[in-house]
């Protein structure tokens, strides 16, 4: 079992006020970073904060650290280090993605995206049908649940789709989509697959080579690291994308989409977060297979944990008939909630949440498309990580329970 109180004792801010007393549900939008990865970060910042890869002793660490923090991203995902690449964020890596695509397409090839995405993963490629002459076409949710079916993309699928760009799970409706399924779907017609992990990663730590999607992106701040992009990319899709870097760094695999140099010092803090994983393993006694397998088991327990304790809120959801984007129970859900009820307002409840010292959102979190095509303009977002307590989601339903 989770030890909540332990994983909670690695985040200095639950010491301290106002984070120690309010239970904190607006995850999906950004997570709290452990001291692990706060004290990588503090000492790039104090000891060695300059232009990396000099000869100078501090050039020299800044270099070391942050060729550490990419090789722990790397062996956390299992992934070839020359495959990952790490931009400032989603929005950007996905938009640099776009501009690479952009010479391989035009007019006769298809370009599909969901209305169930953030907009991350759909203004850059609507923009890329725009410039090149490539059709857009749209994969749509149902517009009572919020859920993409698979069935629908054979309807927009052809033999001309350069692109399908899908989320592994969508920010609001929070249910996971079949991607390694339909990965094979659009290589089978030679298409290249883009996938937004960024609201799947804090609950299943992706198994990015298995999914075999040509671009994986999700971001650092939402795993409990520093405000990054992280995105692997197939070998194929590298091989062919015109690279978004200066000339001379364009040989080098990782470094063609990285058109931005992001913060050295966050980058150099990723270290931080494999301790923080492998604090947790051993608390955990998980000790076996190496750090892709050990960071998975720790995933996977932090699911478990967030999935247990919001039982007793999916039951209250279905027993009061609230209207949940994506469905309250559904077996592949993770533990994300976008309420979006009729009798009171979706920031009613978001006021009422805060008067118990409970953070959640209402809004479209980006997802202004999927929130558009189920009728709404906003939802209130309770959204969980793994260092939620059962005590805190006593308080959200008691608050529901007062507020319906
Ligand atoms: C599902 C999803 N995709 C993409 C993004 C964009 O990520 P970033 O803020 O790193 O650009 C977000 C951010 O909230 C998101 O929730």
């Amino acid at each position: 079992m989770f030890d909540v109180q332990f994983a909670r004792s690695l985040f200095p801010a639950f010491e301290k006020e106002p984070a120690g007393s309010w239970g904190f549900f607006e995850n999906a939008g950004g997570s709290y970073l452990p001291a692990s990865v706060l004290d990588r970060y503090t000492e790039f910042l104090t000891d060695f904060k300059v232009q990396p890869y000099g000869n100078n002793p501090m050039a020299r660490r800044a270099g070391d650290a942050m060729d550490e923090g990419r090789e722990t991203l790397a062996a956390m995902l299992g992934v070839p280090i020359d495959r990952l690449t790490i931009g400032p964020s989603t929005t950007q890596n996905l938009n640099t993605l776009a501009h690479g695509l952009a010479r391989l397409v035009g007019p006769g090839d298809e370009v599909i995206v969901t209305d169930q995405d953030h907009e991350a993963n759909i203004g850059c490629w609507v923009r890329l049908c725009e410039s090149t002459g490539a059709t857009l076409r749209w994969w749509h949710v149902d517009p009572v649940t919020g859920l993409l079916d698979p069935a629908d993309l054979d309807g927009v699928l052809t033999d001309n789709t350069a692109i399908v760009a899908m989320t592994h799970v969508s920010n609001l409706a929070a249910v996971e989509n079949p991607v390694h399924m339909i990965a094979k779907k659009v290589h089978a017609v030679q298409g290249y697959f883009v996938v937004d992990g960024v609201s799947a990663a804090p609950h299943i730590w992706p198994d990015v080579e298995t999914i075999g999607a040509d671009a994986y992106t999700f971001s650092l701040y939402k795993t409990y690291a520093p405000h990054l992009g992280a995105m692997v990319c197939s070998d194929r899709l590298l091989d062919t994308i015109s690279p978004q870097a200066h000339f001379f760094n364009a040989k080098t695999p990782w470094k063609r989409l990285d058109a931005a140099g992001p913060d050295h010092a966050a980058i150099g803090a990723i270290v931080g977060l494999g301790e923080f994983f492998d604090t947790l393993a051993i608390h955990h006694e998980i000790v076996e297979g190496d750090r892709t397998a050990r960071t998975r088991a720790v995933s996977a327990l932090m699911r478990n944990h967030e999935t247990t304790i919001a039982a007793p809120l999916v039951n209250l959801l279905v027993d009061l008939d609230i209207r949940v984007i994506g469905t309250a129970d559904h077996p592949d859900k993770v533990a994300n909630f976008a309420l979006a009820p009729t009798a009171v307002s979706a920031r009613e409840i978001v006021e009422r949440l805060e008067a118990a010292k409970i953070a959640a959102k209402a809004d479209h979190f980006y997802a202004a498309r999927l929130a558009a095509a189920c009728g709404i303009k906003r939802a209130a977002r309770i959204s969980f990580a793994h260092y939620n307590t059962a005590e805190e989601v006593d308080r959200i339903t008691d608050v529901l329970v007062a507020v319906t």
